[in-house]
């Protein structure tokens, strides 16, 4: 897929830059060529032997550089290459990518270059954070840069937060897909997500808890591996994936709407907690409160959108992924689920509060299918997701 490739690589001055020289070999190792730029600032961080021993070309520094201008002039540089990968992106470059600047090579490149750009930046997450930089993220998207990460965690700089280069592995996935690779490449894949809200009236609802970091897990790991995905949404905590075509939902019939919408997929994962009920005639204006008289509410059933799409006649998805967040009996009851609503797989998990799986950063699966049941061992969310797009890719494909 990426073989013959040329990529030209653009290294920040960021600690991050070390990771560059693995992503160097794992781009080469996929039969890349890499033709190496650094600024001023990278060789703080890595040296310009390593980066040329290791992707086998000299290192381009100097915009007024008379002996490999004579060569290939620093126009001609910007165009070799298939994608621009500019890795880390400090905050800096970003700035000066975002509003036009071209006081060195890096970014004489970046304004001259006619092939596409994608960045990963890193930074701490203050400066991330920083408004002149979110507005510099939004001023390069809207150029029709491609951004990898920041991840979320532990920095350099002894603080936590988003502002973490993206892994290798990420940013060769991202790398993939740009060239329109990954094993999801053209399959659309269908995600829910987050809790669904029932209205009491217009301030109160019903809700079961969930924050969608599951969920939005299995977007992002879905998206790496080239897929198309539609997620759809319910008011969840964490932030929806960038990448995703995006549908926000508030009730479960709402959510059964958009999921219809949506279809046809080749594999959907229903990861959202879905209130069971909705209030009947749920209050167009506020319950008023009134001393000694309680409220009484009436439900209906919601409907089972998992089961609907799964049993569904004509268009159902070859693969069909549901949750079952149980607290007692967990394999019995998700086997037993499984055959009840007609899907395919269901991913079982224990949700008794001394678990700290409800709204933590780790989860414990067991994944169940026609075969039976697999345990997984306890791992971060991310992880469970990561595993799980590559199974569904693997039936897929
Ligand atoms: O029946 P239970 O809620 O335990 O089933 C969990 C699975 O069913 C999850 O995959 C969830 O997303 C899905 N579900 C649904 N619609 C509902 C209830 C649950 O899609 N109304």
């Amino acid at each position: 897929m990426l073989a013959g490739k040329r990529i030209l690589l653009i290294i920040g001055g960021g600690i991050a830059a070390y990771k560059c020289l693995e992503l160097i070999r794992r781009l080469r190792d996929r039969g890349v060529s890499v033709t190496p730029v650094m600024t001023r600032a990278a060789e703080e961080f890595v040296t310009p032997l390593s980066v040329s021993a290791l992707a086998g070309e000299a290192v381009h520094q100097e915009l007024f550089d008379l002996t490999k201008e004579a060569e290939m002039g620093h126009i001609q540089l910007s165009r070799v290459a298939d994608l621009v990968l500019v890795a880390p992106a400090t905050a800096d470059l970003m700035a000066k990518m975002a509003n036009g600047l071209a006081g060195d090579l890096a970014t004489t490149l970046l304004m001259a270059t006619d092939t596409p750009v994608m960045i990963a930046p890193a930074m701490n997450v203050r400066m991330w954070q920083h408004a002149a930089t979110q507005r510099n993220l939004a001023l390069l998207q809207g150029d029709g840069v491609t951004v990898v990460g920041p991840n979320d965690g532990d920095m350099a700089c002894g603080e936590f937060g988003p502002g973490r280069l993206s892994e290798v592995p990420e940013i060769l996935t991202a790398v993939e897909r740009h060239f329109g690779g990954g094993p999801l490449a053209g399959k659309r894949v269908l995600v829910t997500s987050g809790p669904t809200h029932e209205p009491i009236d217009p301030v109160r609802y019903i809700a079961n808890r969930s924050s969608g970091a599951q969920g939005t897990a299995i977007a992002e790991a879905l998206l790496r591996l080239g897929a198309e995905v539609i997620f759809v949404t319910g008011p969840a905590d964490v932030a929806p994936p960038k990448g995703v075509v995006l549908r926000r939902v508030e009730t479960a019939r709402e959510m059964l709407a958009a999921v219809e919408a949506a279809l046809p997929v080749e594999a959907a994962v229903f990861a959202a907690a879905v209130a069971d009920w909705r209030v009947r005639g749920a209050s167009d204006s506020k319950i008023k409160k009134q001393a000694g008289q309680l409220p009484s509410l009436e439900f209906d059933e919601n409907p089972d959108i998992l089961a609907t799409v799964a049993q569904m006649k004509a268009g159902r998805p070859a693969l069909v992924v549901g949750f079952a967040a149980e607290t007692d009996d967990v394999i019995a009851n998700a086997t037993s689920k499984r055959q009840r609503k007609g899907c395919d797989w269901i991913v079982a998990n224990d949700v008794r509060p001394e678990t700290g799986i409800m709204g933590g950063a780790e989860n414990a699966v067991t994944l169940i299918t026609e075969e039976g049941a697999e345990d997984w061992p306890r791992m971060g969310k991310r992880a469970v997701a990561e595993r799980l797009a590559e199974r569904l890719a693997a039936a897929l494909t």
